[in-house]
């Protein structure tokens, strides 16, 4: 249900009807439930071009406005507010039939499009660390997103795995595995004696340039070194990926060495537009208005990270077909995106009407302010923080004694890991934040276990209740009509969700949903003696509908519920 355009257009018909020959300003939630659900502010910037004053034209407006259908009543408030209320037999109808669809009645787009999201894209040569995990969730939400909305979302990670680095770390390997049994479980002690050896040791460090120059070259050997490194590297990824109930798979990967065989055509295409120019042996575009040129060639034609994120621009619009693509990566590379986007643009890569977004994140701190660091001061890795995180749910959950081991060690993860994700995604992306495992962890506020534990009290009433759903929704007081018109909501939510790559204008609109209900709950009983067969039916579907709509906005942000708790 598009609940604002609903009422949009009821006030553009009204326009028509008045004969205001402009398009109206468009709705926005009421900002206190005295001023009624929804309010019109266009009166007032239409004064100066209708020459009358803003409380005449409202009046105007609601003169002419359909009070019986969507708009049950309206009213003119201050300098000429419109504060317009729902109708409740209107709203109980539209909430019967989203009660009753397995989409909630949010219908998928007319005109979807080809979406690439680049996210995730770990380094091989290294452990995956806590600076990725932001990139996997909020990548993979925005991914989840824009699939449930009917986009067509084309996953792309980016992987790492190219450089001179793994001259040195294959080379490691060949000596290290001679029995085949190297696990590189520690990716970052791997990478330290690698390195240590290259120093101490001149002959290894030959041999590991000489293994650089044969990747490249494609030697058999060394490809064969390579391939195996990056399986087993991106193996713990993958463990990572599944433990963090995210989208992503191996036929998602599109590395950088996929790129490798373009990069000079990027060159020579530049070259050939006009745009590249040499400064100090190293091939260079200059972008007006930047006096630090793109560099994307090294005098000993080496080619650089941008080189490759050209190569795969190109090969994401003209061969995958996509018309908004969309990086999840650390705002401290937004120059980085900047530039290369401009290029591509300049250099005609990709057509003009292709959307390229950054969508930065900022980066997570800990509780004292710094970026989030080990005791002695190492990246944490990812993996032991969300085994933390499962250790820590597990003496989270009260009453063990009421579950089997299996069911607890369930529960731990769902929960665990769900607080993890839910934390970061409902913070503002672009902000740094602080990692709380107490506050994440927390029944109270803007939580992942809240979220749960809602769903779960739903779940709850229904098993106590153990009859047949039946009958229609009915708004009966104040709270439940806030209710029902917030459940409403979710589609507009969602929309400006995925507009603005925001996951957390939906943990935002989830809290406030929940919060909602807790109240309407305790005010409105349903299975309590005497209350009439009608009236506990339309409560128990509205509770049905929160429990649903919770469902699904949990499962966009990649997080699950459990029926008890
Ligand atoms: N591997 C990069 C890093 O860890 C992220 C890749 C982002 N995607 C891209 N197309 N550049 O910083």
């Amino acid at each position: 249900m598009k609940l604002k355009q609903s009422i949009n257009l009821a006030i553009q018909d009204a326009f028509k009807k008045a004969e205001i020959n402009e398009t109206p300003l468009a709705v926005s939630e009421a900002t206190k439930p005295e001023f009624g659900d929804y309010q019109f502010n266009g009166a007032m910037a239409l004064s100066k071009k209708l020459g009358k004053n803003p409380r005449e034209i409202a009046a105007n407006i609601i003169e002419n406005l359909d009070h019986s259908g969507i708009i049950a009543k309206t009213e003119i408030a201050g300098p000429g507010f419109i504060n317009i209320w729902l109708n409740p037999l209107w709203i109980a109808a539209q909430c019967d039939v989203a009660e009753q669809d397995e989409r909630l009645n949010i219908q998928r787009k007319e005109n979807p499009i080809k979406v690439v999201v680049d996210y995730s894209g770990p380094n091989m040569a290294k452990q995956m660390h806590v600076g990725h995990l932001r990139s996997t969730i909020i990548g993979d939400t925005l991914a989840n997103l824009l699939t449930f909305l009917g986009d067509e979302v084309i996953r792309q990670n980016h992987i790492g795995d190219w450089g001179t680095q793994f001259g040195m770390l294959i080379a490691y390997l060949e000596e290290q595995d001679e029995d085949g049994s190297v696990s590189l479980k520690d990716l970052e002690q791997f990478y330290k004696d690698a390195k240590g050896r290259f120093d101490a040791n001149a002959d290894f460090a030959d041999k590991a340039r000489e293994y650089v120059v044969k990747i490249q070259s494609g030697d058999t050997h060394c490809l064969n070194l390579w391939q195996k490194f990056i399986d087993i590297s991106l193996g713990h990824c993958e463990e990572v990926y599944e433990k963090l109930n995210v989208n992503l798979t191996r036929d998602d990967v599109r590395a950088e060495s996929f790129y490798n065989d373009d990069l000079a055509s990027v060159i020579s295409d530049l070259d050939s537009k006009g745009v590249l120019q040499e400064s100090d042996g190293a091939q260079c575009v200059f972008l007006e208005g930047d006096e630090i040129p793109v560099i994307v060639q090294k005098g000993d034609g080496g080619y650089l990270y941008a080189t490759t994120d050209l190569a795969a621009l190109r090969f994401r619009a003209n061969v995958l077909g996509a018309k908004r693509i969309s990086y999840v990566v650390d705002a401290r590379q937004g120059g980085h995106f900047k530039q290369v986007f401009k290029v591509a643009k300049e250099a005609g890569f990709v057509p003009e009407d292709v959307k390229l977004e950054h969508i930065a994140f900022g980066t997570m701190m800990d509780k004292g302010g710094k970026p989030f660091k080990t005791r002695d001061g190492g990246t944490v890795k990812l993996i032991d923080l969300l085994d933390e995180a499962v250790v820590k749910a597990k003496a989270a959950i009260k009453d063990k004694e009421s579950y089997s081991e299996e069911e607890v060690e369930a529960l731990a993860k769902i929960i665990g890991i769900g607080a993890v994700k839910y934390a970061d995604l409902a913070i503002n992306r672009e902000s740094n934040y602080i990692f709380n495992w107490d506050k994440m962890l927390s029944f109270d506020g803007n939580t992942s276990l809240y979220m749960q534990y809602a769903y779960a009290r739903i779940q709850s009433i229904f098993r106590r209740f153990d009859g047949e759903l039946r009958g229609k929704i009915i708004i009966g007081d104040a709270l439940e009509h806030r209710l029902a018109v917030m459940l409403l909501r979710f589609e507009d939510v969602l929309e400006r969700a995925a507009e603005d790559a925001s996951p957390n204008q939906i943990t935002t609109y989830l809290y406030e949903l929940a919060t909602l209900f807790m109240r309407f709950y305790e005010q409105n009983p349903m299975l309590k003696e005497g209350v009439e067969e009608e009236t506990k039916m339309s409560r128990l579907l509205l509770a049905d509908l929160t429990a649903k709509t919770i469902k699904q906005g949990l499962d966009i942000l990649g997080i699950q519920v459990v029926n008890k708790l």
